[in-house]
């Protein structure tokens, strides 16, 4: 008898995170693999911030990953971002969105906004434009409990720029609460959410077990097992306003497993496995091409890619490493495996 299979329009990454140099040559091939489109995060030291820099380090990436994947650029805001800088990348194709960090929130967020105040001029140029602003939506107040980041990010900085800004597009990046489930829903089209792997298969309980556990340890933090399943309930219920959105962030497992070790999840190699098993658990398989393969797609204004990709029912064990790097689900068995 024939394998189960589940084939889907090929996919895309709407938040990767490739890196550059050695690591960028050793992580670029496994999003490639899964996917025909990923958006790359700016976040490199020095970050990306004119054109000139992604576009030459969109051809580091091609080079990376040969023909047949296509880097999807993105500009790293900071206070002194110039709107023109920032409309001539968009309007000669260096990049197709912009990132706000908090300052200080996450991996290289050094340079990040300050106040969102700050580039209030260069959001009402972006909404003219027609250009995507992609958020890190976590506050950065020390005063603010680590898990309440997500939520207080929505009170303060959220709400009132959907407000002022009522035709920006803005994707609401790797959601894990219930409160951002909520904000996403009840707010208009303009307004959509990545959903990573790691923020639909672990709770905080995950980064204590048994011990600590730096490679569960991500930004935003996984939270409480409530907000899990809202989240898993929303990015399976077949709504346009969620899709798929990895945030592999691979670290050195040096830099993980260190006294203070650095924040981000390693899960390219896995990702559509670990989403398909997700979405099967769900019972909504039926909802998953339109989760990684359209709604992103359609969200960002850009055609729905051609050809599909094959996941096959079986046991596909993750190793324990890969480039150097420990995978997410590491040494775990997942239900399906993606086809060459
Ligand atoms: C990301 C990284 O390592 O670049 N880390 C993470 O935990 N997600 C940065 C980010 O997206 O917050
Ligand atoms: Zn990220």
């Amino acid at each position: 008898m024939a394998n189960e299979t589940l084939t889907i329009r090929r996919p895309d990454d709407w938040h990767a995170h490739l890196r550059d140099g050695e690591m960028l040559k050793a992580v670029a091939p496994f999003t490639a693999r899964q996917f025909a489109r990923a958006i790359v995060m700016p976040n490199l030291v020095p970050p990306i911030a004119t054109p000139e820099e992604a576009s030459a380090y969109r051809a580091r990436i091609v080079d990376a990953t040969g023909p047949g994947f296509t880097p999807l650029m993105t500009c790293y805001l900071t206070d002194s971002t110039s709107q023109d800088e920032l409309a001539r990348g968009f309007e000669t194709g260096a990049w197709i969105a912009a990132k706000l960090y908090p300052a200080g929130a996450t991996t290289n967020s050094a340079s990040g906004v300050t106040d969102i105040r700050n580039i209030y001029p260069v959001l009402e140029r972006m909404e003219r434009i027609g250009m995507v602003l992609c958020v890190h939506g976590e506050v950065t107040d020390p005063r603010i409990d680590v898990f309440d980041r997500e939520t207080v990010f929505i009170e303060r900085v959220l709400a009132p720029v959907t407000r002022d800004f009522p035709g920006l597009k803005i994707v609401f990046e790797h959601i894990t609460t219930a409160q951002a489930v909520q904000f996403v829903l009840q707010a208009g089209d303009g307004l959509a959410a990545t959903v990573t792997p790691q923020h639909l298969i672990l709770n905080r309980n995950a980064i204590f077990a048994g011990g600590l556990r730096p490679h569960a340890y991500c930004l935003p933090v996984a939270k409480r097992e409530e907000h899990r399943l809202a989240v898993r309930k929303a990015a399976s219920s077949g709504s346009p306003k969620f899709f798929l959105g990895t945030d592999s962030a691979p670290h050195s497992r040096e830099a993980k497993e260190s006294s203070c070790g650095c924040a981000g999840i390693f899960n390219a190699p896995f990702a559509l496995e670990s989403y398909a098993t997700v979405f099967e658990e769900e019972g909504a398989l039926d909802h998953f091409e339109a989760f990684a393969s359209e709604n992103g797609a359609r969200f960002y204004g850009l055609p729905l890619n051609e050809g599909s990709v094959t996941l096959e029912r079986s046991e596909a064990r993750v190793p324990d490493e890969l480039a150097g790097v420990v995978p997410f689900q590491a040494g775990e068995v997942l239900g399906w495996r993606l086809l060459a």
